[in-house]
């Protein structure tokens, strides 16, 4: 048999799931993701609970759903909430912590079509999880397919200014006592803005959040943005010379000193 003739290896989705190695990271920070200290979880669990979210007797889909600190909240509102995490022990955990009928747990990639139907879900979640995800395209274009007309995205991230200064989702294993730092991806403010754009959302509100006692000129810590899908539930068409990069250089030739 040539080398062209032999049949490819299937790579089963459970395989390719087994592979990611940031599910395997985050397998080994389940442990002590909740118990040791960490301000960007916790303000992002303040952001969540501030933000115009309407998940009231709703339809929710949280993707990356980690040990469940904001699954648990959206479940005590919502009508139902599908939570979607790669992490068997992250899951594991969120599923020990949120044991409601209405509150469906899904080991899945979200960088796959999401298990949920076209026009389900009236909210669509994702906190601390897109710093994961290289292409933010796909992520936001499964949105806008799952939101009814008129739900909402929200999306609350590590913001891109920390990233730039270095920040990065990170944990003490204490089983080595050494600083894991998990795979992270830089997206700018206007990537997270013109993804949505590019799906058809439209932007509502964007802001961004510092916790309660930090240096006054310190950068903001977190990014959120909520985006709605038109009531017409029409994709709004985004405009084809203003994708791409959202860093965008100017043509001039630079004059002047720099500062
Ligand atoms: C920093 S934790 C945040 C968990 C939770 N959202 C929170 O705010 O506490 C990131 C979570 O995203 C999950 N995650 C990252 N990339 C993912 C992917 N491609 N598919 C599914 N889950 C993913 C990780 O397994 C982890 O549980």
């Amino acid at each position: 048999m040539t080398s062209s003739a032999r049949p490819r290896p299937r790579r089963s989705r459970r395989r390719s799931v087994h592979a990611s190695r940031v599910a395997l990271v985050y397998d080994r920070w389940a442990g002590c993701y909740d118990a040791s200290p960490n301000i960007t979880r916790d303000l992002d669990a303040e952001v969540l609970r501030r933000v115009p979210l309407d998940v009231a007797g709703r339809d929710v889909l949280e993707l990356g759903c980690g040990t469940g600190k904001n699954t648990a909240w959206l479940g005590e509102r919502a009508r139902t909430v599908l939570g979607l995490d790669f992490s068997v022990e992250m899951l594991a955990r969120s599923r020990r912590l949120v044991r409601a009928p209405h509150v469906r747990l899904v080991r899945h990639d979200i960088r796959r079509s999401w298990p949920a139907r076209d026009a389900s879900m009236d909210a669509v979640v994702g906190n601390l999880v897109l710093e994961h995800v290289r292409e933010l395209g796909p992520i936001y274009r499964e949105a806008a397919r799952v939101l009814r007309p008129g739900g909402q995205l929200l999306l609350c991230e590590l913001h891109p200014e920390r990233q730039r200064r270095g920040g990065q989702a990170q944990f003490t294993d204490p089983a080595t006592g050494r600083t894991v730092r998990v795979t992270a991806y830089r997206h700018t403010v206007g990537e997270y803005v013109n993804a949505g754009i590019g799906a058809g959302l439209r932007l509502r509100h964007l802001s961004e959040w510092l916790e309660a006692g930090a240096l006054r000129d310190a950068p903001p810590r977190l990014l959120s943005v909520l985006f709605e899908r038109t009531r017409d539930g029409r994709a709004a068409r985004p405009n084809a010379r203003l994708r791409g990069r959202s860093v965008r250089r100017s043509r001039a030739s630079p004059t002047g000193r720099p500062r």
